[in-house]
């Protein structure tokens, strides 16, 4: 049935492969996979290839490259910061969906799968929000209300032309808060406790019933000592257990993968293990914001080969075991970096101390990096029998 299906898929692959490709393969001129894109070559697998947007360098008429990576490359899209709150509920009662439409219609002129970001979050919250729940003008009553309707109001909103929502984005604290036993963190925990997750996703679903419902974190790509006082995958597992115990519609967990080549990381059997525990589940998975960032040293920002190659190289080999991990389970449905160019990278403005950079696949002048061309051999060189095609499981009622 597997081989079956994936035989299937695979011609079809073959026969888009054969349409897309400019140079038709012949008997003395074979398909060249390596001329493919990730996209075409990602979607082999049934697998989605995707980026964060950046509106202003989409939307930046001197940088046409932006837009043709973007289009040609991925498969599945996010929006950067356009749907967050503070973007589209600038002031209370009104918003401003302006540039997000934009990004969805963009989008959509791509024939690319929109993954919403992000419904319920701490940060990148709106001035008056933040502002009326510390003065006491906003009481918990009306928190909660407030909350509701926004959930409400921006899944509706786009119905039907989301494929993934995160509904809620890094509800757990890490080993290094106070305390530092694992617990629920945030604006939200804080003032309304750890019920608000359950009820996100319930008014999610109640306003879109087919998009699927997604939980997203960052350092929940392997698991670790299994003690969920310590363990943050451990503890996101069980925090999704727990909500579809109570019958709870969460489809997914979305592992971010923010990583930095001067941290130890994690093998790709540890991370295909994690993945296979949330498919146990029952829960589709997806890496959903993956770049891997490096120490800017002074010799890397002097150009030296000798500090600038080994980071590279780093930098490839975590892009590459995400990537296999997520083509080895096939309840992985999507691979999204969080930009794609160096140019166009959240990581230097954020990490600027020490600085950090060369996070993304392809560097600022566009040019394809060894993590690119990882990423390409990965989805080139993979097939049954350990690698089939995507499972996606129906959105849970
Ligand atoms: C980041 C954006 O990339 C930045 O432009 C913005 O200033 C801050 O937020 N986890 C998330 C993303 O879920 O929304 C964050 O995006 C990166 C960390």
């Amino acid at each position: 049935m597997m081989l079956r299906r994936w035989i299937a898929t695979g011609v079809v692959a073959v026969a888009t492969v054969g349409v897309l490709n400019a140079v038709p393969a012949a008997a003395d001129r074979p398909y060249d996979p390596a001329a493919q894109t990730l996209r075409t070559l990602g979607l082999r697998h049934g697998l989605y290839i995707g980026t964060a947007v950046d509106m202003a360098a989409l939307n930046d008429p001197a940088d046409p490259r932006y837009r043709e990576i973007l289009r040609t490359e991925f498969s599945s899209a996010t929006a950067e910061n356009v749907m967050k709150w503070e973007a589209l509920e600038p002031n209370r009662g009104s918003y401003d969906w302006g540039p997000a439409d934009q990004f969805v219609a963009a989008a959509q002129r791509n024939g690319q799968r929109i993954r919403g970001h992000v419904l319920v979050w701490h940060n990148q919250l709106p001035g008056w929000l933040t502002t009326g729940v510390e003065d006491g003008s906003i009481g918990t009553a009306e928190l909660r209300e407030i909350l509701r309707r926004h959930v409400t109001t921006v899944v509706k909103r786009y119905r039907g032309k989301i494929w993934q929502w995160d509904v809620v984005n890094e509800a757990v604290s890490d080993p290094w808060d106070t305390p530092s036993t694992l617990h629920y963190k945030g604006f939200w925990a804080r003032h309304l406790g750890p019920g608000y997750i359950a009820d996100a996703f319930r008014w999610a679903r109640a306003a879109d019933p087919t998009a699927l419902l997604f939980y997203n974190d960052y350092n929940i790509e392997a698991f670790g000592s299994g003690d969920p006082a310590d363990d943050k995958t451990q503890f996101v597992y069980d925090m999704a257990k727990g909500l579809l115990a109570q019958g709870v519609p969460i489809d997914g967990v979305g592992s971010q993968g923010h990583l930095g080549t001067q941290y130890g990381n994690v093998d790709t059997l540890q991370v295909a293990d994690a993945l296979r525990r949330f498919a146990r589940l029952g829960l589709a998975t997806a890496f959903t914001e993956v770049d891997v960032r490096s120490r800017m040293t002074d010799g890397v920002q002097a150009g030296d080969p000798e500090e600038i190659n080994p980071r590279l190289q780093a930098s490839a080999a975590n892009f590459h075991v995400l990537l296999q991990a997520c083509l080895a389970e096939p309840r992985c449905l999507s691979f999204t970096v969080w930009g794609f160019t160096d140019r166009h990278s959240w990581v230097p403005g954020w990490f600027d101390d020490p600085p950090e950079g060369l996070a993304t696949i392809y560097d600022e002048d566009y040019q394809p990096k060894r993590a690119y061309q990882v990423m390409k051999a990965d989805l080139i060189y993979a097939g049954p029998p350990y690698v089939l095609p995507r499972v996606a499981p129906k959105p849970r009622r």
